[in-house]
């Protein structure tokens, strides 16, 4: 199967179903504080998309329940809301979202401090979000896919954290998984070559401690050793103009997140 080439009408639907997503994960990021559990958030989204166009892409999805994902702490990704976990001061929580409008799709990911935490987590915070800056500068045409990866590897391990393997990101359009594959890994220069056109959720995850991930439940990715983790995520279009954050107005502009 080939890497499909959006064309400008195709990046324009997949901007509008983004802007709604960007909308969605800046008002969470707002409401977010001590004392709310994270099924709170998953019902707030309800309120917030309800009367809109297009539908919650997660929901359904391989039989997953909800609209979001949110995972705390050492919750790596897929955390699926609960009314019994409470988000207390000094937690980070992930909270990950996509949307489909018009047949096209858009996701996106912010990790949001709960409170006050403690200067190890704003790190990770702080890094993991450069880590996502770096990645989009290197979606440009003729690059290749592991200069994308190389980038977010070489960055997190200077800082001492460590990059996730088992969860990657991935083209999307009419599918929200589709090909390629993104390893938040890799050797600049080697990899499939990026063109005008392609589309590619692009998605570090990164761990304090070690790499290595263990299966809570059926869907929530922990880290094995317990540390916090961290995820950001954008949909990025590679244009003639360089890179194109779909998930995020076009008046919004500077870091990632
Ligand atoms: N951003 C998530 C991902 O790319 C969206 C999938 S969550 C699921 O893996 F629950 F829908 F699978
Ligand atoms: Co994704």
């Amino acid at each position: 199967m080939a890497i499909h080439l959006r064309s400008p009408e195709e990046l324009g639907k997949m901007h509008r179903a983004g802007i709604i997503v960007w909308e969605v994960l800046t008002a969470l990021r707002q409401f977010v504080r001590p004392g709310l559990t994270t099924m709170d958030l998953e019902t707030f989204t309800g309120e917030l998309i309800a009367g809109k166009p297009g539908h919650a892409a997660f929901k359904g999805y391989r039989g997953y329940p909800c609209a979001l994902c949110t995972s705390v702490n050492s919750e790596i990704v897929h955390g699926i809301p609960s009314p019994k976990r409470k988000l207390r001061e000094g937690d980070i929580v992930s909270i990950d979202f996509g949307m489909e409008m018009d047949g096209y799709y858009a996701d996106s990911a912010v990790t949001v401090p709960v409170g006050e935490i403690r200067p190890e987590l704003n790190k990770l915070l702080h890094v993991t979000r450069e880590a996502l800056d770096r990645a989009i500068d290197k979606m440009r045409a003729g690059n290749r896919l592991g200069d994308v990866g190389h980038a977010v590897q070489s960055w997190v391990e200077e800082n001492g954290f460590t990059v996730v393997r088992e969860f990657v990101g991935h083209g999307i359009g009419t599918r929200m998984h589709d090909e390629p594959n993104l390893p938040n890994y890799g050797e600049p220069g080697r990899g499939t070559r990026l063109q005008e056109g392609m589309v590619i959720a692009v998605e570090p995850m990164v761990n304090a401690g070690r790499p290595d991930v263990r299966m809570r439940d059926e869907w929530t990715a922990e880290t094995a050793d317990g540390s916090p983790s961290a995820h950001f995520e954008h949909t990025v279009a590679v244009t003639a103009n360089g890179p194109w954050i779909l998930t995020r107005p076009r008046e919004v502009t500077g870091p990632a997140w």
